[in-house]
């Protein structure tokens, strides 16, 4: 790599892919704001104001180990209100039954829609190439005197690891999304709820098969991301699940997997990511339109409340994915490999540009600059209010639904 060559040509290519049609959108809060005492905060208050990095290097270098790396089972306590609701009016909410009849033919089947029969994905995984390996390697510290069989090994690990997390993701939004049919209040929403449990079943079913026929090499779950899981997942309020889920961890999935569609040479991946993409801008979708309504009679407390949980959750997401159980288990330094790469230009740019889903979709809840606009303050700090004109989900998705050309 030489240069900012590699950067300028992923955020080229990439917005060719990922930049909708920039319509903008108005934003009418401007509440005051106050701090909520009963914010589920993850950081510190201290932290939350000037936070721009996701902890020590230690806690970033942490991994999942002990007794919870051999458990088969992660029992995570939640206590939410089960909602029965009698209004039975199907369209009583048009944009949320136009999401769901669009779901009920639109779905495919992992075992028989795709071409398993291509092969080649462990030498694709290894090879040199490959763009998506330039995002997981480096040549500094303890990547300097890798050998080339050494790189092939860490480009296997680090697609096994990717999609492994994604697979992990995955069974997150199934059981986030299986609590929404429970928990949210409204017809519409609790059929389209129930579309997108069975898409998170078979998006959980194709990267399984995938690592264990193709890749043959799966990997635990990285504990921040289990965290942030949890967090999402026990929270009470339906729609933390929803901002969560949808907004935060599915926004920044959705521009991931659009990554992975443009820069991946293997036809089989390719095909899995076109599949899984479509489904997920439905799901975004789905987070949008269905806040857009919860949020419009937010008090400002509250809305500051949902503002800092969206600002930890990206720190999180943009600063803690760092291969750490790819180094662990190759026997590389963890701690200097995270430090490496949380520096990296490539990876600098990669995270930024994981945020082009978050910040519309933000800006169309109003979250963005709601109040006294603190999380545009701090997203500006991130860096990735750029992203603010570009389309939100809830009226892209139809552009990305599998009968359209991407
Ligand atoms: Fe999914
Ligand atoms: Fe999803």
């Amino acid at each position: 790599m030489a240069g900012n060559e590699p950067v300028q040509k992923l955020s080229q290519n990439y917005v060719e892919v990922g930049e909708g049609g920039g319509s903008s959108h108005t934003v009418d809060e401007s509440e005051e704001t106050s701090r909520s005492t009963t914010s589920p905060r993850l950081l510190p208050p201290a932290a939350l104001a000037t936070a721009s990095q996701s902890g020590s290097i230690e806690e970033l270098a942490r991994t999942v180990s002990g007794p919870d790396k051999a458990a088969l089972i992660r029992d995570v306590s939640t206590s939410f209100d089960s909602l029965f609701t009698w209004d039975y009016e199907k369209g009583r909410r048009e944009q949320l039954n136009h999401l769901y009849e669009k779901a009920k033919v639109s779905q495919w089947n992992a075992e028989t829609d795709i071409d398993w029969s291509i092969s080649g994905q462990i030498d694709s995984a290894r090879d040199p190439d490959n763009p998506l390996n330039q995002l997981g390697s480096s040549q500094e510290g303890p990547f300097a005197s890798l050998t080339p069989a050494e790189r092939a090994t860490i480009g296997h690990a680090g697609m096994a690891w990717t999609l492994s997390q994604f697979m992990h993701g995955e069974q997150g939004a199934l059981l986030c999304t299986a609590k929404i049919v429970d928990s949210v209040p409204w017809i519409d929403a609790k059929y389209y709820a129930a579309t997108q449990v069975m898409d998170e079943a078979r998006h959980v079913e194709v990267y399984a098969k995938y690592l264990r026929d193709k890749l043959e090499w799966e990997f635990p779950v990285n504990v921040h991301l289990r965290d942030l899981l949890d967090t999402v997942l026990s929270d009470p309020r339906w729609d933390f699940t929803y901002l969560g889920m949808q907004i935060m961890v599915e926004g920044l999935a959705l521009a991931a997997f659009g990554f992975q569609y443009q820069f991946s040479p293997d036809p089989l991946l390719k095909q899995i990511t076109r599949y899984v993409m479509a489904d997920e801008a439905r799901h975004v979708a789905f987070g949008v339109i269905s806040l857009k309504e919860a949020y419009r009679d937010l008090s400002a407390a509250e809305v500051r409340e949902r503002q800092e949980f969206c600002y930890e959750a990206a720190i999180r997401m943009r600063d803690r994915f760092l291969q750490q159980e790819v180094w662990e288990t190759l026997g590389m330094p963890v701690k200097e490999c995270c430090e490496v790469l949380l520096h990296n230009p490539l990876q600098l740019e990669f995270r930024r540009l994981l945020f082009s889903k978050i910040v519309p979709n933000l800006k169309k809840l109003g979250l963005l600059d709601a109040g006294d606009g603190w999380l545009r303050q701090r997203f500006g700090e991130l860096g990735v209010l750029e992203f603010e004109a570009w389309e939100d989900t809830g009226a892209e998705y139809e552009r990305m639904q599998l009968e359209a050309p991407l």
